[in-house]
């Protein structure tokens, strides 16, 4: 495992533009997972203007909220759209995505797996840290889920995506479609980014603490090549400090 402790969000957000950067001059062909969220906004803003080539790239979302289809504002796909997509040279057909309003919900998520397994596995997955330790959607609970699945959405969290809801919480979809965690192990390469003080428990009980459903995130110990880009606020509950 690799720690990045940095002073502060714009630190963080200057280092995995940096590793992401150099991964797709390095391979070309890369295939990129990617979160949504407040976490990777700036990443993606200086994606944007980072000259890359992305016409070979190929990537793969983390997660979307059931019944909404790729148009509704409030989509993660909407969200990758506006801040990414239509900036860069990615091919459409290049862009993996779960379809929240899909009909058959476990079908959709059988043809993600599908789909990833038919580009060769995700070679570089960026991943964002839930205020309650979630990675994806995979939330904390009793068990937890090898493959893509759909998934009942904490409050917390829906609380945590009510602003491209007008605010209200109860707007955003009580469930959602996310990789499971064998996507997000299996991965080749995963670099995890959080920062502020309102990850700081979560990012204790993901580094320091024991291997639980309760904290999902945890499983990221076990990964043979995990990059953790962390800045000061959201290290300050671990006990060494
Ligand atoms: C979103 C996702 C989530 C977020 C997490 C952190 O695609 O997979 O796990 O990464 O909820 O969200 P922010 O960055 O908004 O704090």
């Amino acid at each position: 495992m690799t720690l990045h402790l940095v002073d502060d969000h714009d630190a963080a957000t200057a280092c995995v533009t940096t590793l992401v950067s150099s991964a797709i001059r390095a391979t070309p062909s890369l295939v990129l997972g990617l979160p949504t969220g407040r976490t990777p906004m700036g990443l993606y803003r200086a994606l944007r203007t980072a000259g890359l080539d992305w016409s070979r790239v190929r990537t793969f979302n983390l997660d979307e909220f059931s019944t909404l289809g790729p148009e509704h504002p409030g989509s993660f796909r909407a969200f990758m759209d506006e801040h990414l997509f239509r900036h860069v040279n990615l091919a459409p057909a290049s862009i993996g995505f779960l379809r929240g309003d899909a009909a058959d919900g476990a079908a959709e998520c059988a043809r993600y797996d599908a789909a990833i397994a038919a580009a060769g596995g995700i070679d570089l997955l960026l991943v964002g840290l839930g205020g309650n330790g979630h990675i994806g959607f995979n939330e904390p609970g009793e068990s937890l889920r090898a493959d893509t699945h759909v998934v009942a959405l904490h409050e917390s969290t829906r609380r945590a995506n009510a602003e491209r809801f007008a605010g209200d919480w109860q707007a955003v979809p009580a469930s959602a479609l996310t990789m499971g965690m064998r996507q997000v192990l299996s991965a080749r390469r995963v670099v995890m980014m959080a920062t502020g003080a309102s990850k700081a428990e979560a990012v204790a009980a993901m580094l320091d603490g024991p291997l639980t459903t309760r904290c999902p995130a945890s499983w990221l110990q076990t990964h043979p090549d995990v990059t953790f880009v962390l800045d000061r606020a959201a290290v300050s509950a671990r006990r060494a400090g």
